[in-house]
């Protein structure tokens, strides 16, 4: 039977899973499936800030290192994920109460140490990551309060010198949608498209409900495609209040489907990443109270019908 990877090699596009590092080394069943599903991995936590340097100038590379050398035996590409966020920042950074300036030096020697080491073997970076409020304005964050705007064109010219051959995204949630969020983001992106910043797509996390891939989601991914970016889907899962019924599964599949459609239907869409496998290890009962079951694969990694409609997407 041909597989998710066999269906995105054909068009020439990517099918990504975000891997855990705990399963990727234990788990045989685990990395079965992702390697002979997946084209593309993306590190659910091992390349985030609290991470990678859990102390001041005292970096853990080990997991992040895992994966890359994990996709390169497995003919798999590389999305890099965050160098600039608000959230799971050490505690070293958080509480630190630097000057704008230093942080402005903390900023750069991080994405160019990060960039720097797996330059040439990362497709794409999300450089920023979660930067709007619900209303299209900035969010607050330490680099939003301390440095202004201006950082994520900042960020965005570090990472393009640190490796040139790496697309660069502005990434984030509830943004799938034409909405007020998506709209300050469409603003943002013009404007640092208009003064010749390195940014080359967007990611559309895609964490839905069951039943709420937003209509509009496709037009909308257009208009971004429409300024000359690429577009992706970086974190989909689609959750279910548990337990799930089997209506509730079957929509589920059919979620799967429209919303790698509503990409992959775009001109410059780079392809769809799934935020997990199964539902064994899924982000989603830990933070969603209630909900889960959002994932192609159960906790015994048989594949479920979204899997399927993941497939007729694809
Ligand atoms: C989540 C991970 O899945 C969890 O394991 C972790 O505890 C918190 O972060 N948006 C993002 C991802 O950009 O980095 C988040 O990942 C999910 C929401």
């Amino acid at each position: 039977a041909t597989t998710l990877r066999g269906y995105a090699d054909a068009r020439g596009v990517r099918i990504g899973a975000a891997v855990a590092d705990g399963p990727l080394r234990t788990e045989s069943a685990y990395t079965t499936v992702l390697d002979r599903e997946f084209n593309s991995v993306t590190a659910e936590n091992a390349m985030k800030w609290d991470a990678l340097e859990p102390s001041r100038n005292s970096y853990n590379w080990a997991a992040a290192d895992r994966l890359v050398s994990h996709a390169a035996s497995h003919n798999q590409g590389v999305r890099g994920h965050t160098l600039v966020w608000y959230a799971q920042l050490p505690s070293w950074l958080k509480n630190g109460n630097f000057s704008a300036s230093e942080l402005n030096t903390i900023l750069k020697k991080h994405i160019d140490t990060t960039v720097g080491r797996y330059k040439g073997r990362i497709y794409a970076w999300d450089v920023v990551n979660e930067a709007f409020n619900e209303d299209g304005s900035m969010r607050s964050s330490l680099w939003q309060d301390k440095l202004g705007t201006g950082h994520i064109a900042n960020a965005l010219r570090w990472a393009h010198a640190a490796d040139p051959s790496a697309k660069l995204y502005i990434n984030d949630y509830n943004i799938e949608a034409d909405n007020a969020k998506s709209d300050g983001l469409y603003n943002l992106a013009r404007q640092l498209l208009a003064q010749g910043v390195p940014l080359h797509g967007i990611g559309f996390q895609s964490h839905f409900m069951v039943g709420g891939v937003p209509s509009s989601m496709k037009a909308n991914l257009k208009r971004f495609s429409d300024l000359g970016l690429e577009v992706s889907v970086t974190e989909l899962d689609v959750r279910i209040p548990l337990p799930a019924s089997s209506a509730e599964l079957a929509q589920q599949s059919t979620d799967y489907k429209t919303a790698s459609e509503n990409c992959l239907g775009v001109p410059r869409c780079a392809g769809v990443t799934v935020w997990g496998l199964t539902d064994k290890y899924s982000w989603v009962p830990g933070t969603f109270n209630g909900y889960g079951a959002a994932l192609p694969y159960n906790e015994s990694y048989g594949a479920k019908p979204a899997y399927t409609g993941l497939s007729n997407g694809v």
